[in-house]
């Protein structure tokens, strides 16, 4: 396949998947017609990704504030879901995509954990693409986990941290920072996603709905991003670039 990857791609991008019910209910339509019409959106960004230099995408399905919908709306909701990870196992696996899922697991309903770990396990070898998906997640609540779970380690340091962040232990390999994060339907907020993983993320808000949204749209999101001077602080490619202070490790509580 011919790739369309600008020269500075960003390697991970995260997308806020926001404006299914209002696409629904323009067109007279329950708002699960909406998330229904957001899974053939899912497909179309997660096949055209890697052919834009994306390695690592993370998708925002179900946040934990979002149990707080109508009861037919997440039955609904996971429904799909369950759905989408039993059908698209093989062809994720064959197109050499990585599957795995950031969250909560004990509150998803019957079968949906036990199809996510199968999805996990049948894709663990993909290297082309890493597809993560947010469901049942709060960026404060894995923020407070990793604390937690760090509080028992002799140091501390950002990587670390990070890793633990991921969902692995301490020696896990993390996710890398988000490069890039899109939010679709207008809004202009995190709604509690990856809040340390954008500590430098250059931020997109589009007024698309989430159902329309196209490998076009993403394609210029890409291009979009390649343009921008990402300076960490520092003050740009033209100027002299001295090497940032070594990372002090933060003693854990005994
Ligand atoms: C926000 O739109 C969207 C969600 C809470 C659900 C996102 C889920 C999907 C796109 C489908 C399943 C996902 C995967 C990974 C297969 P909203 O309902 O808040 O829209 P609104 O702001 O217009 O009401």
């Amino acid at each position: 396949m011919q790739s369309d990857a600008p020269r500075n791609p960003p390697r991970h991008v995260a997308i806020v998947m926001d404006g299914n019910g209002r696409w629904a209910t323009a067109r007279g339509l329950p708002r699960p017609a909406g998330h229904q019409a957001g899974v053939e959106t899912v497909r179309r960004i997660v096949e055209a990704a890697p052919g834009l230099g994306v390695e690592t995408l993370t998708l925002y399905a179900f946040s934990s504030d979002n149990w707080r919908r109508p009861t037919a709306e997440v039955a609904a909701l996971m429904l799909l879901l369950r759905r989408f990870v039993r059908a698209e196992t093989g062809r994720l696996a064959e197109a050499g995509a990585r599957l795995t899922m950031l969250g909560r697991r004990d509150r998803l309903p019957g079968g949906l954990a036990e199809a996510i770990a199968a999805a996990e396990q049948a894709t663990a070898h993909g290297t082309r693409l890493h597809l993560r998906v947010a469901l049942d997640y709060s960026a404060r609540d894995a923020i407070l986990d990793a604390a937690r779970r760090a509080a028992a380690l002799p140091a501390l340091t950002r990587d670390v941290f990070a890793r633990l962040l991921s969902g692995g232990d301490h020696a896990a390999e993390p996710a890398p920072d988000v490069d890039l994060l899109i939010r679709t339907g207008g809004e202009q907020r995190l709604s509690d996603f990856l809040l340390w993983e954008c500590a430098y993320a250059e931020l997109l808000f589009v007024p698309r709905l989430w159902p329309d949204f196209s490998a076009a749209d993403l394609s210029d999101a890409v291009a979009w991003y390649a343009a921008r001077e990402r300076r960490f602080g520092g003050v740009g490619a033209g100027a002299p670039q001295p090497a940032p202070p070594p990372a002090t490790p933060v003693p854990s509580a005994a």
